[in-house]
């Protein structure tokens, strides 16, 4: 039995992918549409269930402000608007929606004034987050106030008839007090859902749709040997056997020993091929400053490797990739899918020439349930728990140019940095740790010489999804002991700095 599903109509807010989040959180399956998007198909899907209507922005009353389509009120399932979302609802019924004088930002108090069973079993005073300048005044007819702020103005009101429900504040947000079981009371109250989404009944059904889709013919898998690739691969592996063909590429740009232990672990599991492009990596490498260049170039360089195996092991037809939700709904913001997207964000990415059909069974999960995903699947903690690795690798952790000497140097630094970690039982409490190679050169002494030596900057995050992130608050005797171990251990370094910034407003890797 499918799952059943709620739609989430995306009116641009930074929040919409979190509102995915929870709801995935509370069990319930849900996909994200831009506001612009054709949904005429799921008129005759049976196992939608309800329709959320994102934050936005906007404002209805300006010209060009997204609208609310016929075709949504069409699907008859029950609407709950948030925030623009709740504008858009008075503003299709007719009542009327004005700029503030005050702006409604942060905590702010609710009082509950009528009994919804959206706010079933909640309290009556609520403090929840709101981000809006627009208040409603004037509900249209047959809707009826159910919350108001401590300022007077209205913060929720429903249509029971119409089934229509619709909140100011932002039930999505963790400042929002008893958000989720708002939602909760929105789901399985409101919306009625029964069939929730569970990791085993998604493993059966990716299994049969694959099999179905790919019949007995072969198909290929990058493996990195990262979290997602790795998940991919298994899951497809258990659909086709020995059609699938996993190729590993040692680029070069793989941390020490990377490529050896993914060698050894995998082929005993999968059927895998080795492919050594060390050289032709880094010779396309040479002189390469920009680091979009670098990415631009490493990428090309994969899929020429890819397409000169299909065309020898004859008659591939399908590419597997372990592209994630949160690129899917990047790729799909709400000005519609034309949106350019981060050139490592993988999709959309593939060149015409690729004659493979690309198939993306990860596509509709988060990180973390791809990792849960991973241990239904039997692969080990080990392996899940990686911090994510960048596809160019190590080429956009040496600032400037990347040669055979600066790669040796990173990984030595790097192993000693990433084993501290582990052995300090730190790594698993990090988003992301790694080091670069700076491209200065410092003063340094060591016994009774003068040293004129490389610099190499620690980086450890804390994230969720690598969207937002923070340093990572490391012990002071962890980084001395680090900073002594590389600085004795790995000749040409001689200094180490630890890099404080946050995401924004830099990145998580330097390049
Ligand atoms: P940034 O540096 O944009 O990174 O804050 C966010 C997350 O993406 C990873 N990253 C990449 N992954 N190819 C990839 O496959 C890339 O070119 C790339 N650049 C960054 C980064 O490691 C972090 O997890």
């Amino acid at each position: 039995m499918s799952a059943d599903k709620i739609l989430i109509i995306d009116f641009g807010s930074q929040y919409t992918k979190l509102i995915a989040r929870k709801v995935r959180e509370c069990g319930v399956y849900c996909e994200v549409v831009s506001w612009l998007s054709d949904i005429s198909a799921y008129k005759k899907d049976p196992v939608l269930k309800g329709i959320i209507l994102s934050g936005g922005p906007s404002s209805v009353y300006l010209k060009d402000a997204p609208s609310l389509s016929n075709q949504i009120l069409e699907l008859k399932v029950p609407i709950l608007g948030i925030c623009y979302g709740l504008h858009l609802v008075s503003h299709y019924f007719k009542g009327n929606v004005h700029k503030g004088k005050v702006r409604e930002y942060g905590k702010t108090k609710i009082h509950v004034t009528y009994t919804s069973v959206l706010f079933n079993k909640l309290n009556r005073e609520l403090d929840v987050w709101m981000s809006h300048s627009d208040y409603i005044d004037d509900l249209p007819q047959g809707f009826k106030v159910t919350s108001r702020s401590q300022n007077g103005l209205i913060s929720s009101f429903e249509n029971t008839k119409l089934s229509i429900y619709a909140v100011q504040f932002h039930p999505e947000v963790h400042h929002t007090d008893q958000g989720k079981d708002l939602l909760k009371n929105f789901l399985f109250k409101i919306c009625k859902i029964k069939h929730k989404w569970e990791m085993g009944s998604f493993i059966d059904e990716k299994i049969n749709e694959i099999q179905k889709k790919v019949g007995n013919e072969k198909a290929l898998c990058a493996l990195s040997g990262g979290v997602d690739s790795t998940v991919a691969a298994f899951l497809v592996n258990k659909a086709i056997g020995k059609n699938l063909i996993c190729v590993h590429v040692d680029n070069g740009l793989m941390r020490k020993n990377e490529s050896r232990d993914i060698i050894k672990y995998f082929s005993k599991r999968l059927n895998l091929k080795f492919i050594n492009g060390t050289d032709i990596f880094l010779q396309r490498l040479r002189g390469v400053i920009d680091p979009e260049k670098k990415r631009k170039i490493i990428g090309k360089t994969f899929i020429d490797l890819f397409q000169d195996f299909a065309r020898s092991a004859g008659n591939i037809k399908y590419l597997i990739q372990g592209t994630l939700y949160p690129d899917v709904i990047e790729s799909s913001s709400f000005r519609g899918p034309s949106v350019t997207i981060k050139t490592h964000h993988n999709v959309g990415g593939l060149p015409k020439s690729l004659k493979m059909k690309l198939i993306e069974p990860l596509r509709e999960l988060f990180k973390d349930e791809v990792r849960e995903l991973g241990k239904l699947l039997g692969i080990p903690a080990e392996i899940l728990g990686r911090h994510p690795f960048p596809g160019p690798g190590l080429a956009v952790r040496i600032l400037g140019e990347v040669n055979k000497e600066k790669l040796e140097l990173l990984r030595e630094a790097d192993y000693i940095y990433i084993n501290s970690l582990k052995e300090n039982k730190l790594y698993d409490k990090i988003w992301q740790a790694f080091s670069v190679l700076l491209p200065v050169s410092t003063v340094g002494v060591m016994g009774d010489s003068r040293t004129y030596e490389r610099v190499i900057a620690l980086r450890a995050v804390e994230s969720v999804d690598g969207m937002t992130a923070n340093w990572f608050y490391m012990p002071h005797k962890i980084l001395e002991e680090i900073s002594t171990k590389i600085t004795n251990n790995v000749k040409g370094i001689n200094r180490i700095v630890y890099d404080i910034s946050n995401k924004p407003p830099s990145t998580i890797e330097w390049e």
